[in-house]
Parts: structure tokens; C-alpha cells; sequence
């Protein structure tokens, strides 16, 4: 068996030398490989020049791929190894957060297409995930900061408890409850076809804020909001309690938004699809339980220009 290190140019400098080492301490047929770190390279021309890389260097089918960094090298490599000779087996060392309660569970690959993120892609799974806390010592505070919203919001649709306790657990407990909750919800849907969908919870919202803010609001700012969003939803159709409405605005405070409510309504239309002015949408029933509903056009539009009003931007999680 040979075996192919893939990671981003940022993990590279961090952790490669060390963990092609290891491979190489243990007699293995190893090769480092890279590629620039950050959502503008997952792209299917990155993926085929690793693909070139690893062809001329004569790896065939005898190939495990080792993807090492955070959701966007786990997505790519991901992919590149269900599609490499027709599928190879695949170890995942995630290096983020959202790497590991997130991108290593579940099964999911692709790459960004013109049109969107993560349009081209596989089910695929991992033959082993190596789950080591000591990559985060390095991990930037923004990049703890969308983990720790990542785990919220898995708190939210699935875990009272976890959520109502976020605060006391260390971060590696809270790492190891929010794998537990992704997994067993994978292991009910793994085709994402029903509850799975549930973890889009803030999620609509929070594409629609990306793009139009050209991604200068970062993916967990923008799903704190989203989240805020979603149960703001929730609590206007009367589905959810003004008490677990509060709860949930002291864990992510109110925003102003610099948006048209028309703008963000079309980028949210293009994301779930639409009918007779109706969008799909994630609501919470309570903390721990949500599900998915479609909600009139004229509720988002009430909330989206009530959200707007919302002065200072503070988000403050865990
Ligand atoms: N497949 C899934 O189910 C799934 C789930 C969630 C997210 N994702 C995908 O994951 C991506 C986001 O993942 P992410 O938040 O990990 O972003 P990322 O992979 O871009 O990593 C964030 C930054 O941190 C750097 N980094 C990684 N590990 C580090 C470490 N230990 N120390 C210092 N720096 C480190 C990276 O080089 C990068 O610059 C998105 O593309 C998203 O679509 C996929
Ligand atoms: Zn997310």
C-alpha cells in the first residue's frame, strides 16, 4: 500500500514534515502533496492537478489518501479519493473544529462549481478518522469561533442539554458531544434526505448573508445569525416559546444588517427551493428539536426588516 498526504499550503507549514515522518518512521511509501489553503481552492482544477500529481508519480490502485487539514481539504481530498481509481480508501485527520465535529462525519465530498459551493461532489466514507486535539493549538480564535457556532447549532436542533450546558464543557468535551450528535443523526439519513436536513438550521440565512456581504462576514458570524434568524422564524409562526426565543438571542445577540430585506429575500429564494411564496425553511419547536416547515414569504420579510433594526454587531458564543 502507498500512501499520499494531501493538505493546505497553511497545515502544510504547520504539521506536514511531522506527519509525513510519521508515515515514513513506520516504513510506509509516502508522498506529501499540497495545495493553497482557503474556500477559493476547492475547486475541481485543484483537484485534478493533485489527480496529475499523483498519476505521474505512479500511483494506481494500491493508494490510501491521507487528507490532513480542516472542512475544505476534507472535502476536496474527500472527493479526489472516491473518484481516484475509481475510489481508494481514505484516512481523515481534521485540523479545525468545524473539521472535526463537522466535515469528517458523514460522508460528504465535493468541490465549489460556478454556480455554488460544494455542487460537485460524493457520499463517501472514511475508513478511519484520527481525531487528534493537539492540531487545535495552533487553530486561530476566528476559526474556534465558527466551530463553537457549528456545535451550537448542532446543540439546538438535537442536544437541550448540551446547549443549556455549553459553558461548562471543556472544549475537547464539547468537540466529543458534538461528534456524538452529528453521527447519530448521519447514521438516520446518510443521503441527507430528511433529518439530516435538520443541521441546515441558520444556514439559508447565512448563504444569502455571505454572498452579499462578498464573503467579508465569515460562515460562522454568518450562521450565528442565521440561527438567530431561524428561531426568530420559529417564534413568529408560533412554534416556538418566547422564553427559548430569549435563551437562544443571549447566546447569539441581535445585528444590524446593511442589506436590503429585498436582496437578502432573493439570495434566499435561490437557495431553498420556492413556491407559491413559500420557502423551505428549519424551525425550532424548542432547544433540541427542530424541523423542517415551509414558511410564507411575507413572515421572512416581517422578520428580515425587524432584524434590521437590530443595533450592535456582538456576537459573544461559548
Ligand atoms: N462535508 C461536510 O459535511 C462539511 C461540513 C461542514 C463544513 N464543510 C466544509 O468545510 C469547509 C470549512 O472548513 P473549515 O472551517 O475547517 O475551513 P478551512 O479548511 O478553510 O480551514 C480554515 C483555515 O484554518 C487553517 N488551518 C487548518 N487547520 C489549522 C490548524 N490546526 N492550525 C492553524 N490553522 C489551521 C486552514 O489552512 C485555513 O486557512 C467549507 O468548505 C465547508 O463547505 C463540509
Ligand atoms: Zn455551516
Amino acid at each position: 500500500m502507498r500512501y499520499a498526504i494531501i493538505t493546505d499550503h497553511v497545515v502544510l507549514n504547520l504539521y506536514g514534515e511531522r506527519i509525513y515522518r510519521q508515515y515514513k518512521n513506520e516504513g510506509k511509501d509516502v508522498a506529501l502533496l499540497s495545495f493553497p489553503a482557503g474556500e477559493a481552492f476547492k475547486t475541481r482544477s485543484v483537484k485534478e492537478n493533485l489527480e496529475n500529481q499523483l498519476l505521474s508519480l505512479g500511483y494506481i490502485r494500491d493508494t490510501t489518501i491521507v487528507a490532513l487539514g480542516g472542512g475544505v481539504v476534507i472535502d476536496l481530498v474527500g472527493f479526489l479519493a472516491s473518484t481516484f481509481c475509481r475510489g481508494v480508501p481514505l484516512i481523515l485527520m481534521p485540523t479545525t473544529v468545524v473539521g472535526m465535529v463537522d466535515a469528517s462525519i458523514g460522508g460528504k465530498t465535493g468541490v465549489n462549481g460556478p454556480g455554488g459551493k460544494n455542487m460537485i461532489g460524493t457520499f463517501y466514507n472514511a475508513a478511519q478518522t484520527v481525531i487528534d486535539y493537539n492540531f487545535l493549538h495552533t487553530l486561530p480564535e476566528k476559526e474556534w469561533f465558527n466551530g463553537r457556532v457549528e456545535m451550537l447549532k448542532a446543540a439546538l436542533v438535537w442536544d437541550r442539554d448540551f446547549f443549556e450546558n455549553f459553558s461548562t464543557f471543556s472544549d475537547f468535551q464539547a468537540i466529543q458531544r458534538s461528534r456524538t450528535i452529528k453521527e447519530a443523526i448521519v447514521s438516520q439519513d446518510p443521503y441527507d434526505r430528511g433529518v439530516r436536513r435538520l443541521l441546515n438550521l441558520g444556514h439559508t440565512f447565512a448563504h444569502a448573508l455571505e454572498v452579499l456581504s462578498h464573503y467579508r462576514i465569515s460562515h460562522g458570524e454568518a450562521v450565528a445569525f442565521g440561527v438567530v434568524f431561524d428561531a426568530r422564524i420559529s417564534y413568529e409562526m408560533g412554534v416556538l416559546s418566547k422564553d427559548d426565543f430569549s435563551q437562544i438571542q443571549n447566546v447569539f445577540p441581535p445585528i444590524f444588517l446593511d442589506f436590503s430585506c429585498e436582496e437578502m429575500l432573493q439570495k434566499m429564494r435561490l437557495d431553498k427551493k420556492n413556491s407559491n411564496n413559500l420557502l423551505h425553511c428549519i424551525l425550532l419547536q424548542k432547544i433540541g428539536l427542530a424541523t423542517q416547515s415551509v414558511v410564507p414569504e411575507n413572515v421572512i420579510k416581517r422578520v428580515l426588516d425587524d432584524t434590521r433594526l437590530c443595533a450592535g454587531k456582538n456576537i459573544q458564543v461559548g
